[in-house]
C-alpha cells in the first residue's frame, strides 16, 4: 500500500531581505508501506526540507504530496498533526529526550494524546516498548544518567511507541559511534519489521545507508536514485 507519494514537488522559501531559494525541485518519490529508504546528500543539499514535507510538517510550493491516496493539503493543519501523531514517527540525529524525566515518563507522553487502549494502558505499553529497546531495566533513569546510544534508544522508543505506519529518521546515528550506530539502526529495523512500517532515513553515513533497500542521492535540492549504492547493496 501506498504511503506517501510526492510528485515534482518543490518547495520554495521566502527569506526576509534575501531573493526566494529553491531548496526542492522537481523531486518525485513513493513509499511503500515497509519500504526501506535512505537519502543521502551535503550539508544544506535539502534533506531535512524533504523530511519535513514527508512528515507533513510543511507543503510544497508546488507539485502533489499524497497521504493515503489524499492530497495533503486537502487536509486541514489539526488533521495534519493528528495524522502526523497517530501515523508518523520522527527520529532526530539530537535524542530531544525531556532532561527531569524518567525514560519511562519520556516513553509515556505520546500515548497522552493517544485514544482508547493506547490512552488507558499507556504505562504498560510504554514499558514493554521499553522492553524491546533492551532498556526495561532503567524505566526509572533520567536521561543524564544514560549513555548517548541509551538515550536514542529511549528516543526511539518515544517515536514508535503508538506504532507508526511510517518512520522517518534524520541522521539517526549522528551522535554515536559506529558500533552504537549499526545497533541502533537494527532497532530500528527491527521494530519497523514487526509492525510494517516503511523507514526512510537520512545520513551522510554509506554504512547505514547500505541497509536500505532503495537508495537516494540529494543534490542541490533534486533528489535521483543512487545507482552506485544500489550496485554496492545487491553485491551485500
Ligand atoms: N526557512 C528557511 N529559510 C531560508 N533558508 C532555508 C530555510 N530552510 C532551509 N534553508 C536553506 O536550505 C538549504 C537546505 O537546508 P536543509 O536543512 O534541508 O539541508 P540539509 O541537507 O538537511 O543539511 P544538513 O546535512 O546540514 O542537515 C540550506 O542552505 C538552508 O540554509
Ligand atoms: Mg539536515
Amino acid at each position: 500500500m501506498t504511503l506517501l507519494h510526492l510528485e515534482d514537488v518543490t518547495r520554495t522559501v521566502m527569506p526576509p531581505d534575501l531573493p526566494a531559494l529553491t531548496i526542492l525541485n522537481g523531486v518525485s518519490l513513493t513509499v511503500e508501506e515497509n519500504d526501506r529508504i535512505s537519502v543521502v546528500g551535503r550539508s544544506g543539499s535539502g534533506k531535512s526540507t524533504l523530511l519535513n514535507l514527508l512528515g507533513l510538517l510543511d507543503l510544497p510550493t508546488s507539485g502533489v504530496l499524497e497521504f493515503d491516496g489524499r492530497p495533503v493539503k486537502s487536509y486541514s493543519a489539526r488533521e495534519r498533526d493528528r495524522i502526523r501523531g497517530a501515523s508518523i514517527g520522527f527520529i532526530f540525529q539530537q535524542f530531544n529526550l525531556l532532561p527531569g524525566r524518567t525514560a519511562l515518563e519520556n516513553v509515556t507522553m505520546p500515548l497522552l494524546y493517544a485514544e482508547g487502549r493506547q490512552f488507558w494502558r499507556r504505562k504498560t505499553i510504554a514499558a514493554e516498548m521499553l522492553e524491546e529497546v533492551g532498556l526495561g531495566h532503567r524505566l526509572e533513569s533520567t536521561p543524564d544518567r544514560l549513555s548517548g546510544g541509551e538515550q536514542q534508544r529511549v528516543a526511539i522508543a518515544r517515536s514508535l511507541v503508538r506504532g507508526p505506519r511510517l518512520i522517518l529518521a534524520d541522521e539517526p546515528t549522528g551522535a554515536l559511534d559506529l558500533d552504537t550506530g549499526q545497533n541502533v539502526m537494527e532497532l530500528i529495523d527491527a521494530v519497523a519489521t514487526r509492525t510494517g512500517a516503511a523507514l526512510v532515513t537520512i545520513t551522510h553515513d554509506p554504512a547505514i545507508a547500505a541497509r536500505s533497500r532503495s537508495h537516494y542521492r540529494l543534490d542541490h535540492g533534486v533528489l535521483t536514485p543512487d545507482a552506485e549504492l544500489a550496485a554496492a547493496g545487491e553485491l551485500a
